[in-house]
């Protein structure tokens, strides 16, 4: 499978160091102290599914006020943005190696996160695999209760058939209003993932939503 060889790849080029960039956390154990891992009290944004890293190290570049958190499960991928962020010398990014979902509804305090991003989920387009997909009500209850209000989440994904549950999924959550989801490349607000990057030079097609907890 390409990704497991990918993968593979990341770890063979060469010695990584993610020391310091990732974090530990048993999921059985509770709430995560945010102000601890991060050593002060900023707004969190926390990224899942942060694959090669690009999106948070560019978006630590350009928001050195936030704190960061990637989550990432597949731990190859997890290492080598840690590696990456820790040769930029970027002190706001932490990486925790787990399943979103689980860390969402068993690790995070309610009002604790003020943005999610979710680009480019895996999509899991056969039926028989649909409920492994991570935007799911339950899920989107939990993202609910751990953002603050005013906060957002954000999703981008180029796979028209699981936009079309995310947009179900999202239409009937509680509590959130629309909110604009700026596109990469048009603002220096959001600079993208190695996936939309990549889709944007293509031409190709992606369906995006933002969301912003009112109550
Ligand atoms: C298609 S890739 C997209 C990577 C990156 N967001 C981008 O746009 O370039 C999806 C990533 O999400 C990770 N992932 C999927 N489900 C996850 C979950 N439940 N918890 C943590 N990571 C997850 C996968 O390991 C993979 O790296």
């Amino acid at each position: 499978m390409a990704r497991a060889e990918s993968e593979h790849e990341l770890s063979r080029k060469r010695p990584l160091d993610a020391s310091g960039v990732m974090i530990e956390h048993d999921l059985t154990a509770g709430k995560l102290d945010l102000p601890g891992v991060f050593d002060n009290d900023r707004l969190v944004e926390i990224e899942i599914g942060s694959g090669k890293g690009t999106f948070i190290v560019e978006r630590s570049k350009l928001r050195p006020d936030l704190n960061l958190l990637g989550i990432e499960y597949a731990k190859a991928y997890c290492l080598y943005t840690g590696d990456r962020v820790k040769r930029n010398g970027l002190e706001n990014v932490r990486m925790l190696c787990c399943d979103a979902g689980a860390l969402f509804t068993d690790c995070l305090a309610d009002q604790s996160v003020w943005r999610v991003h979710i680009y480019f989920p895996d999509p899991w387009p056969k039926r028989k695999h649909h409920r492994r997909r991570l935007i799911q009500p339950a899920f989107i209850n939990q993202v609910r209760r751990t953002l603050k209000i005013g906060g957002q989440l954000l999703v981008v994904t180029d796979h028209f058939g699981y936009f079309q549950q995310i947009r179900q999924v999202l239409d009937s959550a509680e509590g959130f209003a629309e909110t604009p989801r700026p596109i990469a490349g048009q603002t220096g607000e959001i600079v993208g993932t190695n996936f939309e990057r990549k889709y944007i030079s293509q031409g190709r097609l992606f369906y995006s939503a933002g969301l912003l907890r009112y109550r």
